[in-house]
């Protein structure tokens, strides 16, 4: 079916917003998720937001078999392949975890598309793979750095196996699509990110403070060379994530694709630092965070921001949602999850 679509990874944080996006555009998902960081509400959510349930599989992308069954039993064009796991600092510690986990789901996916005869696939890679960049803002040409830990290299490899399967195989077409920092929560607060234990992202672990689940939010260093001394990033809304990947589909669909390989930046264009966005944050919310600064954190690059022009410009995509829409979000999801009015 033309408008079909399997969304591997579907339950998960960015998987159920690109999910809703994607019904939204009239197309029928197929999700499949082992729910390893991950439940049951997500799909509650995507139905409360689209009035429609998608399909479910409660499978293990490393069980080629289970995978199988999905191909035999529905037809979809498209792929888009969220299922991965993603603390940067647990793949330094479990690298065989990571890359079992990252690479094989990927393997898997890819060879049942050449075997089913499934040819579009997004990929969700990530800023990670430029490392520390010499110039900025990233274009999708900027070099990328060796990777620093064994997420990273999960990334670069599976770009470069999916480089390789389109090189070498007509009826495969791939969109990697390299996240900056996605946050923030669908405005209806029926869905958003669910991060077990201790929070490693800054948005989750700033909400967190708020509902005094954390008792401080530290701030990873305040002496970089950056205008106010703490870290730059390009802080992406969620919505405008998931948009991304229903536009990559129809171009994909469409034929418009320029390569059988392309890659896009998926980022505001815009730095934004630390400070900046825990002001944002209070300003937003009305509300006053109990902030300490720390050592800076192993494996920070100081800044990174996207030149977003090549999805400008290709995929008419831009990011619309202003930061403090996308802060007041995230602190209505965050209040929603712990029952505060
Ligand atoms: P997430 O953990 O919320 O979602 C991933 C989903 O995949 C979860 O629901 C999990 O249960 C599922 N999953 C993991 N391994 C699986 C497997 N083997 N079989 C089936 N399901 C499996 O993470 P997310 O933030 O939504 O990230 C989605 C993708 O985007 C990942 O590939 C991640 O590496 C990538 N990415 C995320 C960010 C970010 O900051 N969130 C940035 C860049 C790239
Ligand atoms: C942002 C900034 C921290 C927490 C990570 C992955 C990257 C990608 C996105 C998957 C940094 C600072 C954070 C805190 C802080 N994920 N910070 N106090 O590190 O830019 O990117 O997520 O692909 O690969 O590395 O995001 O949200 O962890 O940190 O001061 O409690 O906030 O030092 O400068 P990061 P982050």
């Amino acid at each position: 079916m033309q408008r079909g679509v399997l969304v591997t990874g579907g339950a998960g944080y960015i998987g159920s917003h690109t999910t809703v996006e994607l019904i939204k555009a009239g197309f029928e998902v197929v999700i499949v998720d082992n729910f390893s960081n991950s439940d049951i509400s997500s799909l509650d959510g995507i139905e409360r937001i689209t009035g429609v349930r998608p399909t479910f599989v409660e499978a293990d992308c490393c069980d080629k078999e289970a995978l199988r069954r999905v191909f035999e039993a529905h037809d979809f064009q498209s792929v888009i392949h969220f299922a991965a796991y993603k603390a940067v600092g647990e793949s330094v510690a479990e690298p065989m975890k990571y890359y079992r986990n990252n690479l094989l789901s990927f393997m898997n996916i890819v060879e049942l598309m050449q075997e089913y005869k499934r040819p579009n696939i997004v990929f969700s890679s990530s800023a990670t793979v430029y490392g520390d960049a010499e110039t900025l803002p990233v274009t999708e040409q900027t070099p990328r750095k060796p990777a620093t830990s064994p997420y990273g290299n999960t990334k670069q490899m599976a770009e470069d196996i999916l480089r390789d399967v389109t090189a070498a195989c007509e009826g495969i077409v791939g969109i990697a699509l390299r996240y900056f920092n996605p946050i923030g929560a669908h405005p209806t607060a029926n869905i958003g990110e669910l991060p077990r234990g201790v929070p490693n992202n800054l948005v989750p672990y700033i909400t967190q403070t708020a509902a005094g689940v954390r008792e401080c939010l530290s701030i990873f260093g305040d002496d970089y060379d950056t205008p106010d001394g703490s870290c730059q990033r390009d802080f992406i809304d969620i919505v405008d994530l998931a948009r991304a990947h229903v536009v990559a589909i129809e171009r994909m669909l469409a034929g418009k694709n320029r390569a059988r390989y392309e890659i896009f930046n998926v980022g505001t264009g815009h730095p934004v630092s630390v400070f900046e966005l825990v002001n944002g944050f209070e300003a937003a919310n009305n509300l006053k965070l109990n902030v300490r600064i720390a050592a800076r954190r192993e494996g920070d690059v100081p800044a990174v921001w996207a030149d977003t022009t090549h999805a400008n410009n290709e995929l008419g995509w831009r990011a619309e949602r202003a930061l403090d829409d996308t802060l007041r979000a995230a602190w209505a999801w965050e209040r929603k999850v712990r029952g505060i009015e």
